[in-house]
């Protein structure tokens, strides 16, 4: 039997839409409420602290809204790493938890994590589900140093080391509901191409760096996502 192949997918914003979690750069999207400037740097942070943790605040506490719940695009990427193993490698920009929910088991963050506090001192996370601010304690330092638990513009985003290493061993790259405008995230199909990987873009629509992928296939997520995971399972016979 042949190995499967090593399939390497990068999720954004547009996965987590129709679980009703806003895109940022769509009509209505998060960036056109608020400027990145003043919620998602760590000027902005040093700047006026109350703002970025409520905005994080509101967006924890969107997450864990009842109605908020994995979609069949979650699901099929769940199933697909049920089916092959190690073989898959998942990384998300979400800072969302809904692979997880869906049963993605190794999902890499490269943005963070809402449900996630860090310690500006020791680096330290912390599982958090309920509004922090900049009076709450620490647990490791017992003062009040926490942070959200997400990569901000200018700051370098996690697990980079094992995501080039990734890049450098796929067959196949997917980049799913992202538009494509930060980097490094965006430069990814660029590294998998150079490593003969044969890379597709899953969008609703073509994105701007449509013409880096070898296919590109439009439509909601719902939809896209798990006619695409059937359609390998069948190719590869897996
Ligand atoms: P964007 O908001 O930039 O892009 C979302 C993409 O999803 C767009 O190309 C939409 O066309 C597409 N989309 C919307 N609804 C969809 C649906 N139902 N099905 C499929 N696609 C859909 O979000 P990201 O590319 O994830 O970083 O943004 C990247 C990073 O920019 C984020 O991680 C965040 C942001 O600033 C930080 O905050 C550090």
């Amino acid at each position: 039997m042949n190995a499967p192949p090593r399939v390497l997918i990068l999720t954004g914003a547009g996965i987590s839409a129709e679980s009703g979690l806003k895109t940022f750069r769509d009509n209505n999207g998060l960036w056109e409420e608020y400027s990145v400037e003043d919620v998602a740097t760590p000027e902005a942070f040093a700047r006026n602290p109350e703002l970025v943790y409520r905005f994080y605040n509101e967006r924890r506490a969107q997450l864990t809204n009842v109605c908020v719940v994995p979609n069949a695009a979650h699901e099929a990427l769940a199933k697909l790493e049920r089916v092959l193993g190690d073989s898959l490698t998942l990384i998300t920009q979400n800072v969302d938890n809904l692979h997880e929910r869906a049963g993605s088991e190794r999902v890499i963050h490269m943005h963070g994590e809402l449900l996630s506090s860090r310690c500006a001192t020791t680096n330290k996370t912390f599982k958090c589900d309920t509004p922090f601010d900049g009076q709450t304690l620490c647990a490791c330092c017992n003062t009040p140093t926490l942070r959200p638990d997400i990569v901000w513009f200018g700051e370098m985003p996690q697990h980079m080391e094992l995501i080039m290493e990734s890049i450098s061993q796929a067959d196949i790259f997917l980049a799913i509901g992202t538009s494509g405008n930060v980097y490094p995230a965006a430069g990814f199909v660029l590294g998998a191409k150079d490593s003969g990987a044969k890379c597709i873009e899953l969008n609703l629509e073509p994105t701007a760096n449509n013409w880096f992928f070898d296919e590109s296939i439009s439509g909601i997520a719902t939809k896209i996502v798990p006619e695409f995971v059937e359609r390998l399972i069948k190719e590869f016979n897996l």
